[in-house]
């Protein structure tokens, strides 16, 4: 067996060899001359494709046109293929091209010259066609990847943007559809559960408030189709965005806050609120980015209450950064209803406080969430988020 191996890997060697130094000729020749088509070696330039696939352009690069320092040494120097446009270009007839040619640089896309170093460095690592030096870093996702002794070593962290989890998902029937969401291209599982969540689990005390009592008419007293950006289209907020601060306790509350605001008083205050407030200044028992619960949220806005977005902007100087302090720009009062000092930007001058009354639980009933959301606007959810 290992005999009968070893001999035809040289015999498709020697007719590589032998392939590449007749068809060498070729180029000192018109073309035209060589218009013959040879089935024999069709046949052995299969054969070798699959034997040498990944050796000759992989490594050496596409060229553009007729380049005849666009090659590859296979063997000794005598042996030569090519990897230039016109190693191919008496179709269908006798090639000079090295095996992985067609596999490599014949696209319908121009080819490109690779800027890889030639001859090839004795170590380092290539990427997608890429050369990198030995030591060099690169990140492959979420993971990082050193070029050690000519052999990339990653981390294996579990990314949250999967190519193979995305098939899987859209190749089945799950009523939804995965996508590659730049924004979170990077990101471990890990991470993204830090850093773009951030409600605490409702806390004993919220576990326990009592319901408001439900009102709810039966189900087909309500309309086919409702939405509150139709309802109250002026009123409504666009959603925020928390970016990677895990504080979805303070934008969700911000958000919902500012929307049945403006409901409540019939457009008179219609402002979008600040998260950042909430996330900078309501810091007992609340940690920031690093999450919060909500009804902490709700109690610092009728106690404290929240000046407007524009008066204290999302990632003001950065300090929702994680590298940031959390540093608080305004300082309410009870019973106030505008801050001590100007906005945090000087060009907003409203540093009016915005309270809301007291929070209350909605029953957990479908309709009575449905009449809810009809009478007064939006609410707010929780969902308990678990990787599968
Ligand atoms: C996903 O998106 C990122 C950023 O846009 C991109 O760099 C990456 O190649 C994409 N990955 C896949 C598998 O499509
Ligand atoms: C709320 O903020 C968004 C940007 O996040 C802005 O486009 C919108 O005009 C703001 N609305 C109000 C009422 O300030
Ligand atoms: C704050 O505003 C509320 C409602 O507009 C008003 O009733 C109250 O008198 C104001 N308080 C102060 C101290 O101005």
């Amino acid at each position: 067996m290992w005999l009968k191996s070893q001999i035809l890997l040289l015999y498709c060697i020697a007719s590589e060899v032998w392939m590449t130094k007749q068809l060498d000729s070729r180029r000192n020749f018109p073309q035209g001359l060589y218009s013959v088509e040879d089935g024999g070696s069709a046949k052995w330039n299969r054969l070798k494709r699959s034997l040498y696939q990944g050796r000759s352009c992989r490594v050496r690069g596409c060229c553009t046109g007729r380049n005849d320092d666009c090659n590859f040494n296979i063997i000794s120097k005598a042996a030569i293929c090519y990897c230039d446009q016109f190693c191919a270009s008496d179709s269908p007839g006798p090639v000079d091209c090295c095996a992985d040619y067609w596999d490599v640089c014949d696209h319908p896309i121009e080819p490109t010259r690779s800027d890889e170093p030639w001859p090839p460095p004795a170590s380092g690592c290539y990427k997608d066609g890429r050369y990198y030096g030995e030591g060099t870093i690169i990140k492959d996702n979420c993971n990082s990847c050193k070029c050690f002794q000519s052999l990339w070593k990653c981390s294996k962290e579990v990314c949250l943007v999967r190519q193979d989890l995305i098939q899987y998902i859209n190749s089945g029937d799950y009523g939804w559809k995965a996508d590659n969401y730049s924004q979170f291209w990077g990101m471990t599982v890990e991470g993204g559960f830090k850093k773009r969540l951030g409600t605490f689990p409702p806390s004993h005390s919220l576990l326990n408030m009592k319901e408001a009592p439900g009102n709810s008419l039966p189900e087909e007293k309500f309309p086919a189709f409702f939405a509150a950006t139709y309802a109250w289209p002026e009123w409504i907020h666009d959603p925020l965005d928390q970016r990677s601060c895990g504080a979805s306790w303070a934008f969700s509350t911000a958000s919902v806050a500012a929307d049945r605001i403006a409901i409540h008083s019939k457009g008179q205050f219609t402002d979008n609120l600040s998260a950042q407030n909430l996330v900078s200044c309501d810091t007992r028992n609340q940690h920031g980015c690093n999450g919060g619960s909500i009804d902490g949220a709700w109690r610092y806005l009728k106690t404290h209450g929240v000046v407007s977005y524009a008066c204290y902007p999302s990632f003001w100087n950065d300090h929702l950064e994680a590298s940031g302090e959390n540093h608080c720009y305004v300082s309410s009062e009870y019973g106030k209803n505008y801050t001590n000092e100007p906005c945090p930007n000087a060009l907003e001058e409203s540093n009016q406080l915005y309270r809301c009354a007291s929070h209350y639980r909605v029953s957990s009933k479908e309709t009575d969430i449905m009449k809810e959301i009809m009478d007064k606007g939006p609410v707010q959810g929780m969902v308990s988020l678990e990787d599968d």
